[in-house]
Parts: structure tokens; C-alpha cells; sequence
């Protein structure tokens, strides 16, 4: 059963989740202020559910993720993931980052 660190907390999911919903099912969210209520809810459009794998394989991005993540506010160097495109398939830490899309990343 894959484990996923998010902002200090273990979440249990199962292999094939869907991060963003596992996420929100734990009371976390992978959405920034406003972002929780105004999002494409899952559809990796809004590209607001966009965090940082620091740790963990999340696999390959599905070209929808791709395609998003080309797009401001984001870029495709940003290392980014859309947690609404990602299946869970193996331990993952994850990290969010400021800005409404997420896009402001802070690398320690
Ligand atoms: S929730 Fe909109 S791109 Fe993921």
C-alpha cells in the first residue's frame, strides 16, 4: 500500500488512486486559496492541482499533463505534475508550492 507525504501527514492510498482525489479525500488539497472551489475539478485543463513529486516514481505524465503544463502560468521545465492526471503507484512525498496555480517553485 503506497504512502503519500503531503504537508507533514501520511496518507495511505492504493495503487492505481488518483493523487488529487486521494488528496482531497484526506481533507488536503492540491489547489491553493481560491483554486480549491474554482478548478476544472480533474480534468487537467485548470492546471491549478499542479505540485512537486521530491520524491517517489509517478511515472510517466499522460499528454493531457504534458499538454498543460506547456502552458503559462506553468512551463515544462518546471518539473511539475498535475496530481488530477497522476496515478498512485508508489511511495511519493509530495510538495506544494505558492502561487494560485502553484507555479512559484521553491527548491530547498
Ligand atoms: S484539477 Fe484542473 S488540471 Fe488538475
Amino acid at each position: 500500500m503506497p504512502t503519500i507525504e503531503f504537508e507533514g501527514e501520511a496518507i495511505d492510498a492504493e495503487i492505481g488512486d488518483n493523487l488529487r482525489q486521494t488528496l482531497l479525500n484526506a481533507e488536503r488539497s492540491p489547489h491553493n486559496g481560491s483554486a480549491k472551489y474554482a478548478n476544472c475539478r480533474g480534468n487537467g485543463m485548470c492546471g491549478t492541482c499542479a505540485v512537486e513529486i521530491v520524491d517517489g516514481d509517478a511515472g510517466e505524465p499522460t499528454e493531457r499533463e504534458r499538454h498543460r503544463l506547456k502552458l503559462p502560468p506553468h512551463s515544462p521545465d518546471s518539473g511539475l505534475r498535475l496530481s488530477c492526471q497522476l496515478s498512485v503507484a508508489d511511495d511519493l512525498v509530495v510538495r506544494k508550492h505558492p502561487g494560485y496555480w502553484g507555479q512559484h517553485v521553491e527548491r530547498d
